[in-house]
């Protein structure tokens, strides 16, 4: 895949990583899972769950539009919270986050 085409790049659990295409308008916790990557995301973005948890690499964490109070409030109920962790879910794909890096956060079972 070229630079050029939309994509994000993931981090798994053990290490590896995965550039993913992307389109916009997608979640990226879509992404994610369309890609086959092993993101719980039990209810289905509706941020209910908060096990799309994951981290944002801290040079793209400003570039990301902030998170509301609901994901803020959701996210206390994520396992191993840092300051860079969002809910993928609420991250919505767009041009100008070609290339976005993300880790998954450990899962809680
Ligand atoms: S998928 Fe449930 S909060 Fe993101």
């Amino acid at each position: 895949m070229s630079d050029e085409e939309l994509h994000i790049i993931c981090t798994d659990r053990e290490g590896a990583v995965h550039t993913l295409p992307a389109l916009e308008g997608w979640r990226v916790m879509e992404i994610i899972r369309d890609n086959g990557l092993p993101i719980k995301a039990e209810c289905g973005g509706a941020l209910e769950c908060a096990t799309c948890h994951v981290y944002v690499d801290n040079e793209w964490l400003p570039k990301l539009v902030e998170k509301t109070d609901e994901e803020d409030e959701k996210l206390d109920e994520a396992f191993m919270v840092k300051r860079n962790s969002r809910l993928s879910c609420q991250i919505i794909m767009r041009e100008d986050f070609n290339g976005l890096k993300v880790t998954l956060a450990p899962e809680t079972d």
